[in-house]
């Protein structure tokens, strides 16, 4: 949720740090803060709002030059986001500044331990304890600053990354992690921490992954990592391989206007050299053997808001291809309601991020029973690939914009390859019959291209609808996760109510909320597919129309039996039933990215969110 920056060096720390909180604002923009050290003193400047506040701040009340340095941004767990709340937090003496992401779950117990040794507590936060705890600390293990941090984690319960500098050691970053992201960038002569290797990559590729429950003390030429009692541990090294170009806007107004364009190549990117020239599909990177996809009699998928949404969309294709049941879950409700998982299920846990901790605690509780979890996941070197028994990267590059839109795209078609596969290796279906869908899904690329050539329309629908204060939309089969997305994309972006059905539901309820004028967008399957389908929803649209709705039909070309119930119509290629959801899914991005500009939103960090939820 928060972005945290440390940077030990030869450079201005400063600039390095706010550059990387910049380019990791979209963790969380409550507030933001840094702290250097400079001739044995400790300065911080903190600021309420976005990143654009402290830097406004640094303006007028510059901080002195120094090569090592901490920056945080903030999303506002414990405390409002004020200035007072706002990280970094200083031990009462000014030495020892500290910036968190995650939650201190026994704060409230440290803080009252502060409190009747006489501390006095300046901030509403459950980070600020550990500032005064390292204080306390360090002097009684001789002022070693990593050390200090081992004493205080093993106090510590819950969620956290730790980052510290303390004004008598200048030369020392040190960090702490559990359950909460924390990567080092490894440069020449200069160090990084961050939340995200984003936030180094301009500097440095080399990155290396801290593991659970690890110090890591950084110097301009060494990085030293043990476990929380001080044990030498283990850590992976790895290359990142994208450059900081792709975490740039590239001349588009917003990431997402960028992410949404970069959609045909994330989606043939992560279909990229997983096919061989016979059409077999080859996942060998996934580390699970042909035997445990044989022994599966159940596929669970576990996910959390625009993933869970491309886990819905996988289901149908899924049971489809392989006759394996398979059950969607929110990850927040999964671990809570004893699931019958076992030895015989595949866990699928579906993120972005890698490190979304609903996904995170379903996948543990998962494994803890028994079951072999594959994650399928966009970011290297995140906790959720590593702690799982196998993985699928999505190609989609970095995705920055808050709301999820190349990512969902890349989700959808790695859960087909995997579905694709279990099919190959279970002999559910013949070669030709996944050579057939695997040309269908490398022409998919094209057609999104074809529908980012039209969307002038959508745009102009956007900007005529943009007082309204409901739109619904709905949707059958895999058109029915494609209506929840829509209606996600636009409630997170533009803040208005929005909501999408099952159309054949709509009948038991929900068609109440029909009033005249009422935007409705429906999702069309493919007349030629499943021609029942397409008959039953062409009958949705129009029973909403009769009660006066404005219905704006999203349909194939050539589809002009839906189009006649059109008020406005959009047209995307055509595409098999299943694979819909790849073209039919972008005008919805389009809209909500449309309809947010045009209430003069902000895109790319809507208000309350925080692109990787970090906390239960
Ligand atoms: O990083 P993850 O894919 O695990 O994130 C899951 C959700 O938090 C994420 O999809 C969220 O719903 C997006 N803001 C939707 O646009």
């Amino acid at each position: 949720m928060c972005g945290i920056v440390g940077y030990v060096g030869e450079k201005q720390a400063l600039q390095v740090v706010v550059d990387g909180l910049r380019r990791m604002e979209y963790r969380g923009y409550d507030s933001a803060g840094v702290a250097v050290v400079c001739d044995d003193e400790l300065e911080t400047r903190k600021k309420a709002g976005k990143l654009a506040n402290l830097e406004t701040l640094l303006g007028s009340d510059p901080l002195p030059q120094s090569t090592i340095g901490i920056g945080h941004t903030r999303w506002a767990t414990h405390g409002g986001p004020t200035d007072a709340n706002a990280h970094p937090h200083v031990s009462e003496d000014g030495k020892v500044a500290v910036i968190h992401n995650g939650i201190i779950e026994n704060f409230a117990e440290l803080r009252s331990e502060l409190t009747a040794n006489g501390v006095t507590l300046s901030s509403e936060t459950d980070t600020e304890v550990v500032a005064h705890l390292l204080a306390a600390v360090l002097p009684t293990v001789g002022m070693d600053l990593a050390e200090a941090m081992r004493v205080v984690c093993r106090r510590l319960s819950g969620a956290f990354t730790l980052v510290a500098v303390h004004s008598d050691i200048p030369d020392v970053v040190v960090g702490a992690r559990r359950n909460s992201p924390l990567v080092v960038g490894r440069g020449d002569g200069e160090n990084f921490l961050a939340s995200d290797v984003a936030a180094f990559v301009a500097h440095t590729r080399q990155a290396t992954e801290l593991g659970q429950d690890q110090v890591v003390e950084l110097r301009r030429d060494s990085i030293t990592v043990t476990d929380f009692d001080g044990r030498p541990a283990e850590v992976n090294d790895y290359e990142v391989t994208w450059d900081a170009s792709a975490a740039e806007k590239g001349g588009y107004e917003t990431f997402m206007a960028k992410e949404i364009y970069e959609q045909p190549k994330a989606v043939s990117d992560t279909l990229l050299g997983r096919v061989d020239a016979n059409g077999r599909l080859h996942l060998d990177e996934m580390r699970l053997t042909e035997n445990d996809l044989r022994s599966i009699d159940k596929v669970v998928v576990i996910a959390c808001g625009t993933a869970y949404h491309a886990g819905l969309v996988a289901k149908y294709a899924l049971e489809h291809w392989t006759r394996v049941p398979c059950e969607v879950e929110l990850a927040s409700e999964f671990r809570y309601r004893d699931p019958v998982v076992g030895h015989r299920t595949l866990v699928v846990a579906i993120s972005q991020s890698g490190e979304t901790m609903d996904t995170l605690m379903a996948l543990r509780y998962a494994r803890e029973q028994g079951a072999k979890v594959l994650a399928i996941c966009n970011t290297q070197g995140s906790t959720i690939p590593r702690e799982s028994d196998a993985v699928l990267y999505t190609h989609a590059g970095p995705e920055v914009a808050v709301a999820s839109t190349k990512a969902f795209l890349t989700q959808i078609v790695a859960t087909y390859l995997v579905a694709l596969y279990v099919a190959q290796v279970r002999g559910n279906k013949f070669g030709d019959e996944i050579q057939a869908v695997v040309r269908d899904l490398n022409d998919m690329p094209q057609k999104i291209d074809l529908v980012l050539d039209t969307t002038e329309e959508v745009k102009a629908l956007a900007q005529e609808l943009k007082d309204v204060k409901s739109v619904l939309f709905i949707g059958r089969h895999v058109g029915y996760p494609v209506a929840l997305e829509g209606a996600l994309k636009l409630k997170e972006l533009a803040y208005m109510h929005a909501e999408g059905f099952a159309a054949g539901e709509l009948k038991h309820g929900p068609i109440a909320l029909l009033e005249d004028g009422v935007p409705v967008i429906c999702i069309v399957p493919p007349p030629s597919g499943r021609s029942i389908l397409h008959e039953k929803i062409v009958s949705n649209i129009q029973e909403v129309r009769a009660r006066g709705a404005r219905t704006i039909v999203i349909a194939e070309e050539g589809d002009d039996v839906a189009a006649q119930y059109a008020d406005h119509l959009v047209r995307i290629p055509a595409a098999p039933t299943l694979l819909q959801p790849l073209v039919a899914t972008v005008p919805l991005q389009v809209f909500a990215e449309a309809m947010a500009t045009a209430k003069g939103l902000d895109v790319d960090q809507p208000r309350n969110l925080a692109k990787s939820v970090t906390v239960e």
